[in-house]
């Protein structure tokens, strides 16, 4: 059979980069690595020029505009890279006849919710990086049948900044550490993701929408998320809870996803601890 060639856009990002740091355990695809210079998925040429040059069978939309807080200043930037360069790659995907693989988030929605959010349940953004991910969502669902939307949440990865990385280095150079302990979601390992994806590609599952986080008992705060890693890391230096806002934008208090559909897939979801721990050994 032949081998299936996989764009990455965005690779150099955190997830995009751990598709690099795994590819060569999938020897039954061909990956093109395509970081933000190689390809800009907001000029809408380029984009239909690269996937009529390479025979593309699946694309995995790594690139996004994720500055939450500078989103609401920057909108023009955020929309041209959220919603038109998603709606760019739709169709070119259309055009080609590939399989298109995009990756939303939690923050489609407002937090109101008190029990896990299903795939089904309603979005309502709360802030601008939120509703640009919302209507890239859209731009897909209205072009190509042929898609998966996989949303997920506080993700961390080996490249990047992210909050475990913010916290190790805050450690470092503070006397103690407050954080927030009244919003609630759940942690994922990007390279967990990145594995998620290979295998919704290995196994055809149905199109549609995925949530995809590392499995949580409850819920997690950002102040249970810290507590984790500094007891991984052995960091002795105390930590504070405070129900005060974290950045200056709108985030949700709630935005646990439900892993029910996912789980039906019979992918396995580490444990957050378990996915921590690994990810903080491989740092070290
Ligand atoms: N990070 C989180 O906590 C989180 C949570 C939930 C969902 N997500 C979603 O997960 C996905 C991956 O996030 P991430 O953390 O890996 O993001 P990231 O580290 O910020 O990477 C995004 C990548 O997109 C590239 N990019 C930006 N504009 C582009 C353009 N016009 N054309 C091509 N590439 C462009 C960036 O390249 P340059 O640096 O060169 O601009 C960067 O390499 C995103 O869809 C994000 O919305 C993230």
């Amino acid at each position: 059979m032949a081998k299936k060639t996989l764009l990455v856009t965005g690779s150099d990002g955190q997830l995009g980069s751990e598709f690099q740091e795994i590819a060569s355990y999938y020897p039954d695809f061909t990956f093109l690595f395509a970081n933000s210079k190689r390809l800009d998925i907001t000029d809408q040429q380029a984009v239909s020029d690269f996937f009529e040059t390479n025979n593309i069978d699946y694309c995995i939309n790594c690139a996004a505009y994720t500055q939450v807080d500078q989103a609401e200043t920057d909108q023009e930037l955020a929309y041209a890279v959220n919603v038109t360069g998603v709606a760019n790659l739709a169709a070119a995907c259309k055009e080609q006849n590939a399989i298109l693989i995009h990756i939303s988030t939690d923050f489609v929605f407002d937090g109101s919710q008190t029990r896990p959010y299903t795939e089904t349940d309603s979005p309502n953004p709360i802030n601008y990086y939120g509703k640009t991910k919302y209507l890239g969502e859209q731009e897909i669902a209205k072009t190509l049948s042929n898609h998966y939307i996989i949303r997920t949440s506080w993700l961390y990865g080996k490249k990047g900044a992210n909050f475990v990385k913010t916290i190790l280095r805050l450690a470092a150079e503070k006397e103690n550490l407050t954080v927030v302990n009244n919003q609630f979601g759940a942690p994922t390992n990007a390279e967990d993701l990145a594995k998620f994806i290979l295998y919704l590609i290995q196994n055809s599952f149905d199109f549609g929408i995925y949530h995809l986080s590392n499995r949580t008992e409850n819920q997690v705060s950002w102040y249970d998320f810290a507590k984790e890693i500094l007891k991984l890391q052995k960091k002795t230096i105390p930590l504070l809870a405070t129900n005060q806002k974290f950045g200056g934008v709108a985030r949700p208090n709630y935005s646990v996803m439900s892993l029910e559909k996912t789980t039906r897939t019979n992918f396995r979801i580490s444990h957050w601890k378990k996915s921590l721990e690994k990810y903080i050994k491989s740092y070290e």
